[in-house]
Order: structure tokens, then C-alpha cells, then sequence
């Protein structure tokens, strides 16, 4: 039986900073150094705790809004080739998602927006954290990945202070300098040992999660994951919507329930490392592509299991590639070791996967998805009784995994593909 589960916030949100960091090495831990060096600047200018937690949560993750990976890495290097404005809007809406990031949202908006831009006075809400955010953010992407940091430090340092007045209000590069003038600084920011620091000493080290909260973030993630491709824009949220049926019918909890709504909708979080080059590809898939999509759920499971508290939750979620025989992958386990929501997943992830448009196809029809299904029992792939289930109760858990699809739908059309096709955005 289950409980109610807690994990600690900072933990949680470290993780997903570094998730949706990891899929290249020019832009790893980008989000989690930003938000170093704009914890050290509000803390040294002595804002208020719950200023600083602001700040701190809006650096993490500003720039989720990247939606590709092919984005993130232009935003570190090809920054005047592209809209910046798009994926700051995009990021805005997803943090209003939830009510933990609502009030980092209007930081995450403005996190680009030079000081000249401002009308109001630096200490209005969010002007100050908008602007800390943007010295640190343009400071992480000036660093030099393959050179040591101390011998940049004079190079760095004087380019901040060239944006003073400018682009940066001169209060904040003022504060800078003196924190700059330190070694540790520096040592600490490109540290291998920063995530620990952070979670040991960083904001949000006394504040535990609950079941609802993880549940609001996870929300979010879904989108965060399936939005990367309009091809499958809605596709964790039916995964969760049809795991919950399932589950419904199979006599879980409510907590139960709950929980392996979470793992759908973090079950491809691995995706994020993966470009959409290969996500997006017309036609077959070449063996080295293959094996760049099987990590995926190598990432889902490391990255959730590493939390601390989510470790169901994490084989439930990554565990949906594995088949009963031991066939599946990247894990490779066997029948005892995949438990009853892992089979509901992989089942959830089938069905939803043959149920939904493609670009290539329209989702496949009744009596076709059914045949499939029951060949993947018959060749020890998917559970039995699970499948069962299933054609059981085709007709409602179909609806209701559409409607549901629909909702996101709307949200990607309305928030997303507005924002992204729109033409000469700017500040
Ligand atoms: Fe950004
Ligand atoms: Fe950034
Ligand atoms: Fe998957």
C-alpha cells in the first residue's frame, strides 16, 4: 500500500533543471549555474528571503520556454539568429501552469529585457529579480567551456561592465563586482560538485512537497516534453489519462491513482535530450538514431529516481519501453521485475501511441488496435490481464483519453502555436 508521499523542493527542482539541460554538453547546467550566480547577487545584495526564492526558482528554469533541443543550443550560440522574445513568452505560460512557478512567472517574461527597455523604477516587483536574472544569464553564456575559469575572470568582469547602464541596471553590476572579486566564486560556478552545493545550501532546502504539488509540476513537464513537436503535442497527456483509467479499473487507490498520473506525464521526459531532428523524422530510423531515442527512458528513470521519495514513480514512468520477455529496452528486465503500473504504462503508451494522428497516418481504428494489442500479449511484449482491460472498456477509456487530449490541444494551439508562428516578435 501506498502513503502520501513528501521529497524536498529543491531536490526536485534541481533535477528537472539539470533534465532539461542534459541533452548537450554546450549547454549543461546552464539553468543551474544562472541560478548560482543569481542567488549569490540577490543574496549579497540583501533582498528579502522570499525575493531571493524567486529569483532563484525563475533562474532553474527560465528558459524551458526552448522547447527544442535545436533552440536551447541557439539561444547559447546563435543568439542573433533567432527570436529570443518567443521562448520568454512561452516560458511565461507554462510557468502560470502551476501554482508554485506563478510567482516567478513575469521574471521568466523579462528575463532578456535590457534596463534602456524598463520604464519603471528598478525596485517595482519583478524589475530588479528580471534584471538580476538577465546579468546572470548573459555571464554563463560568456564563459568559455574548454578554458580554465580563473583565467577568464578579467575578461568576464569587464564585459559586464561594459552592459552597466545600458543594458544592466549599474546597482546590480556594482554588487556584481564585489562578489566577482572572489576566487571561490568563480570555483564554486563551474564546480562539479554545484548541484550538491546548491541542494545543501541554496534556497528551498527546508521546504517538502506533497502529492499535489508534484502533481502541478508534472503537469507542466507534459507539456514542456510533448510540446517540442507538434506531432505529438498531446501524447503524455493521454499516456496519463489512459494509465488513470486503467488503474481505475484494476482497483488502485485514489493516492495510487494520483501517482501514476505523475508517471504519465513524466514517462518521456528522457525526450528532452533527444533533438527533433530525429523525434520529427519522416520514415525509418537509422541504427545510430535508434539508439540516441532508447536513451529516453534511461533519463526518465535516472533523473526521477535520483530525487529521493519518487522511486515507484520513476519505474513506472521509464519502465514502459521494457517487455515482459526481457526484449524491451534500455533495462532489459524481465516479467518479475515489471510491476503492475510499469505494465499499465507500457500498455497506456501502445494504445495512446495507435490511437492518436500522426503526421504520416490517422490513428488507427478500432478493430486494428485491438489486433496489435493482442499480438503483443500473445509475444510476451505487453501484460495480459492489462490488455484486457483495456478492450474491456475500449469505448469509454478512448473517449476519455481524447477528450483530454483535446484540452492540451487548445492550450498548444492557443498559448504555443500562436506565440511561435507569430511574425516580429520583440520585446
Ligand atoms: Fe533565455
Ligand atoms: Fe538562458
Ligand atoms: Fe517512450
Amino acid at each position: 500500500m501506498l502513503h502520501e508521499f513528501s521529497i524536498q523542493f529543491s531536490n526536485f527542482l534541481l533535477s528537472l533543471s539539470d533534465a532539461v539541460d542534459m541533452a548537450n554538453p554546450q549547454i549543461a547546467s546552464h539553468q543551474m549555474r544562472t541560478s548560482f550566480i543569481a542567488w549569490k547577487i540577490a543574496s549579497a545584495a540583501d533582498l528579502p528571503e522570499d525575493r531571493i526564492e524567486r529569483i532563484y526558482l525563475a533562474a532553474l528554469l527560465h528558459d524551458i520556454g526552448a522547447l527544442s533541443l535545436e533552440e536551447k543550443v541557439q539561444l547559447h550560440s546563435g543568439f542573433e539568429r533567432i527570436n529570443v522574445d518567443t521562448h520568454c513568452i512561452l516560458g511565461e505560460a507554462l510557468f502560470e501552469l502551476s501554482h508554485l512557478l506563478r510567482p516567478a512567472a513575469k521574471i521568466v517574461r523579462h528575463h532578456h529585457k535590457p534596463w534602456k527597455a524598463w520604464s519603471e523604477p528598478i525596485h517595482s516587483p519583478n524589475v530588479l529579480e528580471s534584471q538580476i536574472l538577465y546579468l546572470a544569464d548573459r555571464l554563463e553564456r560568456s564563459i568559455a567551456r574548454d578554458k580554465f575559469i580563473l583565467h577568464q575572470t578579467t575578461e568576464l568582469t569587464s564585459k559586464m561592465a561594459s552592459l552597466s547602464r545600458s543594458e544592466i541596471h549599474p546597482d546590480i553590476v556594482d554588487v556584481f563586482m564585489q562578489i566577482s572579486s572572489h576566487e571561490d566564486f568563480w570555483l564554486d560556478l563551474v564546480s562539479p560538485r554545484l548541484y550538491s552545493l546548491l541542494l545543501h545550501f541554496g534556497p528551498f532546502r527546508q521546504v517538502e512537497l506533497y502529492q499535489k504539488d508534484v502533481s502541478s509540476i508534472a503537469s507542466i513537464f507534459r507539456h514542456i516534453i510533448d510540446f517540442k513537436s507538434r506531432f505529438t503535442a498531446t501524447h503524455s497527456t493521454g499516456v496519463a489519462e489512459c494509465a488513470v483509467m486503467l488503474a481505475k479499473c484494476l482497483g488502485f487507490t485514489d493516492s495510487e491513482i494520483a501517482q501514476i498520473e505523475i508517471a504519465g506525464h513524466f514517462h518521456d521526459l528522457g525526450k528532452l535530450v533527444v533533438p527533433n531532428s530525429i523525434l520529427e523524422k519522416p520514415g525509418r530510423l537509422t541504427k545510430e538514431e535508434f539508439d540516441i531515442i532508447k536513451q529516453h527512458t534511461y533519463f526518465t528513470y535516472t533523473v526521477l529516481n535520483t530525487i529521493g521519495g519518487l522511486d515507484l514513480i520513476a519505474e513506472w514512468a521509464a519502465f514502459h519501453h521494457e517487455k515482459l520477455d526481457g526484449s524491451g529496452y534500455p533495462f532489459h528486465i524481465t516479467a518479475e521485475k515489471i510491476n503492475i503500473g510499469a505494465r499499465i504504462m507500457a500498455v497506456a503508451d501502445v494504445f495512446t501511441a495507435l490511437n492518436e494522428d500522426r503526421p504520416y497516418r490517422r490513428g488507427l481504428e478500432r478493430k486494428k488496435i485491438e489486433d496489435i494489442l493482442t499480438s503483443q500479449v500473445a509475444n510476451k511484449s505487453l501484460d495480459e490481464l492489462v490488455v484486457k482491460t483495456l478492450l474491456g472498456n475500449f469505448e469509454e477509456i478512448s473517449t476519455k483519453v481524447k477528450s483530454k487530449q483535446k484540452l492540451s490541444q487548445e492550450i498548444f494551439e492557443e498559448k504555443f502555436l500562436k506565440v511561435k508562428d507569430a511574425p516580429g516578435l520583440k520585446h
